[in-house]
């Protein structure tokens, strides 16, 4: 019997406007729109192969065979893949990270996407961008942002046909974009994602702040990259995550992503504005700090966050391409 394996590396995206809480946590529907930046220094390759040999999916990460908790989630998504193919063969997927696993580095956008691009490869389903793009949102909501390069905005939609993520027309600004991650800790973080914004959204008397003015802020971001206005696109970026980072402290129990050195790296972006240096942070569900700024000015930043952090804790990233997927015919 012949059967396909498909392979696809896709590329983290990080939110410019946040997407933070969701509408619908089983198709996962989101609060808001969102808006981000997919970037070429972290990647998820993914490999999946389907075969009337295997009598249970098998998941590796990193090159170690997973546990039952996190195959069964894998298992769960692929169903849905097996569903539209009508298919009931297992699957060995086999993926390698090329970012650190849930540190609040997006792992979940690049792996999620690169799974969904791979194994509906895998099984002949040759999606268009929207329909992959709403299928890697079953599986993560940040990974629908994934399957674009570029600047691109996950559309809400109020059902699981009319939420997906499109490519924003950018007229190349993100080639002129650095942004520099400062990976203050690696590790896994002790709230996931899709934990703390269910919390938030359920218990945080904050939660109707951030969704009132979300609109407004996406509306900036759209205008500010139609201008190319550097100055706006960091303005905006900066709030939309201070903004959602704000709705955690009053959730019930209250919590916070942000460590000490968050706020050190923070406060050193502050003060480089102050002395001139335009360049704006974001952060995610962990405590690392992305620092948006021009290429021209990169160099200058680099150098001035190597006087407070280590080299290796410095990684430049640059507008990293769309998903890329391929498939090879396999005896099975
Ligand atoms: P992150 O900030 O890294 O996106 P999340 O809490 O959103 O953290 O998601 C982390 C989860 O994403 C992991 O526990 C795992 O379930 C899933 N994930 C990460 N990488 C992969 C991958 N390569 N393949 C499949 N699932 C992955
Ligand atoms: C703070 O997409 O990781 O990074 O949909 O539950 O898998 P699930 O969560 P995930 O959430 C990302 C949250 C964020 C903001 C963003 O990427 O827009
Ligand atoms: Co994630």
């Amino acid at each position: 019997m012949h059967m396909y394996k498909g392979h696809a590396r896709a590329y983290t995206n990080i939110a410019l406007i946040k997407y933070w809480g969701k509408a619908d946590q089983q198709l996962i529907l989101p609060m808001n729109n969102s808006l981000s930046l997919t970037l070429d220094a972290f990647y998820t390759e993914t490999s999946v192969t389907f075969s009337s040999e295997f009598s249970e999916d098998q998941f590796y990460l990193d090159h170690q065979l997973q546990d039952k908790k996190a195959t069964d989630k894998i298992s769960r998504f692929l169903d849905l893949i097996r569903e539209k193919a009508q298919s009931q063969l297992f699957a060995k997927v086999d993926s390698q990270n090329f970012v650190p696993t849930a540190a609040g580095l997006a792992s979940s956008a690049s792996g999620l996407a690169a799974l969904a691009g791979a194994a509906s490869a895998a099984l002949g389903l040759s999606l268009e961008e929207k329909e992959l793009s709403r299928l890697a949102r079953r599986g993560s909501g940040s990974a629908c942002r994934s399957v674009y390069g570029g600047f691109a905005e996950w559309q809400k939609g109020d059902s699981d046909e009319t939420s997906y993520a499109v490519p924003i027309v950018s007229n190349s600004f993100e080639d002129e974009l650095s942004m520099i991650f400062v990976v203050v800790n690696d590790q896994q973080k002790d709230v996931s994602s899709r934990d703390g914004m269910q919390r938030t959204v359920e218990t945080s008397a904050f939660y109707d702040g951030w969704l009132a003015t979300v609109p407004q802020d996406l509306a900036k971001a759209h205008t500010a990259i139609t201008d190319k206005d550097f100055q706006a696109l960091g303005e905006v970026t900066e709030a939309s995550a201070l903004k959602m980072h704000g709705t955690t402290l009053a959730a019930a129990p209250p919590f916070t992503y942000w460590s000490a050195e968050s706020m050190r790296a923070m406060n050193l972006v502050r003060q480089l504005r102050n002395q001139g240096l335009s360049c704006y942070f974001t952060m995610d569900a962990g405590p690392n700090v992305k620092i948006l700024v021009q290429r021209k000015d990169e160099a200058a930043l680099l150098g001035k966050l190597q006087e407070h952090f280590s080299a290796d804790q410095l990684i430049t990233a640059h507008a990293g391409p769309g998903i890329k997927i391929t498939t090879k015919e396999v005896e099975a």
